[in-house]
């Protein structure tokens, strides 16, 4: 096999033994369970994965016979929004399996004689790519429904590393041109498509996200109590849902629970599961504001020494685990600091990894996007009902996280693993 064949092949493996593990953590009745009416349960999530691979691998690239054209539409997320899908005659957990392993049983088999040239989606095994990418997004939303579970818990990991020495304060990044989004990453989804250059004010961002002491702070400051800080919309949901602070902190204010464990609140942690609204009141509270999207990643790409951008904040090396905190391999956001061989030229820390990081920027393509492959990818969601997410979480897997990935959620959304970092305009005088 050639070594794009052998890439594939061992990046399917590998996410489908996180999908198994995930899967198989819990029994059956957990799995068919609703953990929450924002999630499905996770036995739809399995056989949903297998079907986006037995629609694009078998069915579009290797032109087979359908596996299981009866469950196409069951497994479709644009037909039954989540809180529905309990009630579908969804396939049962063994079912739910053989039928996963029977789709990967003949995508391995495509990829094994299938040329990777001539069609766009062929090229640079790009189809395998967003099955790939596809199957991590879901074992990143399996991980948000295992938070969302109650039980014992089932789930462990290493704790983060912890910082030789702690990072705070503010970093300025210069006025000037840089280049966004990608034309040559091969992996890379339409909306991160095409590179374009846009030109930014000089600004200041924070070197690290919001830690839960500062986020602490501002919930005993009264933030919470103050509607100026929330604006009209962020206003009325922080009161219709009840809000007093971020998801999963306990009423004592000094523990958090954890995928089942109750801990104390580690104080230099990026503070998680905060939706939108929280993380732009945090930010008027502390006389700052939220970066837009594209001051996110100015920070954490542009490289000042050749004026061009890298993939990632420490450049175009694919991320070890010394970079940053990827992959589930810790149940948690490393503290501020545990990083710094992540850290952009810039220094500012911890951009990929930890805590998806909202922007104040609504989801839309770059001048001269194109759908593709086809348009429910990521044009039906363009729009202003969406905030862009970035940088990826200790949820998130690297082969779905890069300097130019875009997330997108609803602004009241917190059963993500989402925290934020503040900007500011640079004032005069910082500027020079
Ligand atoms: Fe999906």
């Amino acid at each position: 096999m050639t070594d794009l064949r052998l890439t594939v092949a061992a990046e399917l493996e590998r996410t489908r033994a996180r999908t198994e593990a995930l899967t198989e953590a819990v029994d059956d009745s957990d799995l068919i369970r609703q953990h929450s009416p924002l999630m499905s349960p996770l036995v739809w999530d399995l056989a949903h994965v297998g079907n986006q691979e037995e629609l694009w691998l078998v069915r579009d690239v290797g032109g087979r016979d359908p596996v299981r054209r009866d469950i196409d539409e069951l497994y479709d997320a644009f037909k039954h929004p989540r809180r529905d899908r309990p009630a579908l005659p969804l396939l049962n957990p063994a079912e739910a399996r053989a039928y996963v392993r029977q789709v990967r049983n003949k995508a391995m088999d495509i990829l094994d004689t299938v040329r990777m040239e001539g069609r766009p989606l062929l090229a640079d095994g790009f189809a395998f790519g967003m099955i790939v990418q596809h199957e991590q997004q879901h074992d990143e939303t399996m991980l948000a429904t295992h938070q969302l579970r109650t039980g014992a818990p089932v789930l462990s990991a290493a704790p983060p590393p912890v910082p030789a020495h702690p990072v705070d304060g503010e970093v300025l990044i210069p006025a000037g041109p840089f280049t966004m989004g990608t034309d040559v990453e091969p992996w890379a989804l339409d909306n991160e498509r095409p590179a374009h250059v846009v030109d930014v004010p000089a600004y200041v961002i924070d070197r690290t996200p919001v830690t839960n002491a500062r986020y602490a702070e501002f919930i005993q400051a009264g933030g919470y109590e103050d509607p100026r800080l929330w604006g009209e919309d962020g206003w009325a949901h922080r009161v219709s849902a009840g809000l007093t602070g971020p998801a999963h902190w306990n009423r004592d204010g000094v523990t958090y629970t954890r995928f089942g464990r109750v801990e104390r609140i580690v104080p230099d942690e990026p503070v998680v599961h905060v939706d939108f609204y929280e993380a732009r009141a945090y930010a008027r509270w502390a006389g700052k504001r939220l970066p837009t999207e594209r001051e996110w990643e100015k920070a954490a790409r542009f490289d000042p020494a050749t004026g061009r951008s890298r993939r990632f904040p420490w450049g175009d090396d694919p991320p070890e685990a010394r970079h940053a905190n990827l992959g589930q391999r810790h149940l948690s956001p490393a503290p501020a600091g545990a990083y710094p061989e992540g850290a952009s030229p810039l220094g500012v820390h911890q951009l990929i990894g930890d805590v998806w990081e909202w922007t104040d920027t609504d989801f839309h393509g770059y001048p001269g996007f194109r759908p593709f492959p086809y348009r429910e990818y990521s044009e039906v969601f363009f729009g202003p009902d969406y905030k862009v997410l970035r940088g990826g979480s200790f949820g998130t897997d690297a082969a779905a996280c890069r300097g130019t990935f875009r997330n997108w959620d609803y602004p009241i959304r917190r059963q993500i693993f989402s925290g934020f970092r503040c900007a500011r305009d640079a004032r005069p005088e910082e500027v020079g």
